[in-house]
């Protein structure tokens, strides 16, 4: 029986997901990395492990829900339980001010669905195990308190997975189930691009901060730099 903390994370064969599974398994959490393609995700493994960092792959689409109830059986039958959930995988289309419906429907797919399907599936698990950590990789492009103009879809996203975080930490205030939005800042990862300020390492402070919150943390907030900002 695994008495350490079991942690899955979405979308981490790059960019800040990958910096996660690197941080949480360092911390003596068994990590299961997670990717949509199997080879990017299981290539990330192997290196991982060249590095003396070890951790678990399974493959999931977040846009698929077969693929999630099929990742999340395979976890709950190795591990019977899984205690983190970072919900990382995201996708930015749009550039301009312009979008359209195409450009809408599938970010909300990826960035609002999936995580709240995930979050339907591993919820059961973690009210049964009476501990839960689930971290919505959010942004301050969706903070509504500071709106901008530029790309409407992934802002919007943003809005609605602060929403599913809401939603799901009032389902279960008062049990140690903690659900929290963070914002990593502005970091230089395929999406962020080369331009911006911080690295991977910086950026996933708060992801990891609040995927090991302790009993009675905070909870249905929304973090950037381990402070509480406005929705
Ligand atoms: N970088 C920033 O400046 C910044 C700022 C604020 C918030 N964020 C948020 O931080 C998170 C990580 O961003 P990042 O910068 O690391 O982005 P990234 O480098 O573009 O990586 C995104 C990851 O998500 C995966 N992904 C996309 N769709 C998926 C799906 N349907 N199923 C499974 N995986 C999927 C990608 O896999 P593939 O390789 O298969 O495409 C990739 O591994 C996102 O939620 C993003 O919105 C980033």
């Amino acid at each position: 029986m695994n008495d350490k903390k079991i942690a899955l994370v979405t979308g981490a064969n790059r960019g800040l997901g990958l910096e996660s599974c690197k941080e949480l398994a360092k911390l003596g959490i068994h990590v299961i990395l997670s990717s949509r393609d199997a080879n990017k995700g299981k290539k990330q493994v192997e290196e991982l492990a060249k590095q003396g960092i070890v951790v678990d792959y399974v493959q999931l689409n977040t846009d698929d829900e077969e693929s999630i109830q099929q990742a999340i059986e395979e976890i709950k039958k190795k591990y019977g339980r899984i205690d983190i959930l970072i919900n990382n995988a995201a996708i930015l289309l749009d550039a301009t001010e312009k979008t359209d419906k195409k450009i809408l429907s599938k970010t909300f797919e990826t960035n609002v669905i999936g995580p709240y399907l995930l979050i339907e599936a591993v919820l059961p698990m973690m009210c049964e195990h009476k501990y839960g950590r689930i971290v919505n990789v959010s942004s301050q492009a969706g903070q509504l308190a500071h709106m901008g103009t530029e790309y409407p879809a992934y802002r919007i996203s943003k809005v609605a997975l602060n929403a599913v975080t809401a939603i799901f930490a009032a389902r279960v205030r008062g049990e140690d189930i903690l659900i929290n939005s963070v914002c990593p800042g502005w970091v230089k990862t395929d999406m962020g691009g080369p331009n911006a300020p911080r690295d991977v390492e910086e950026g996933v402070e708060t992801i990891v901060w609040a995927a090991t919150l302790p009993h009675h943390g905070a909870t249905g907030c929304f973090f950037y730099d381990k402070n509480k900002i406005m929705w």
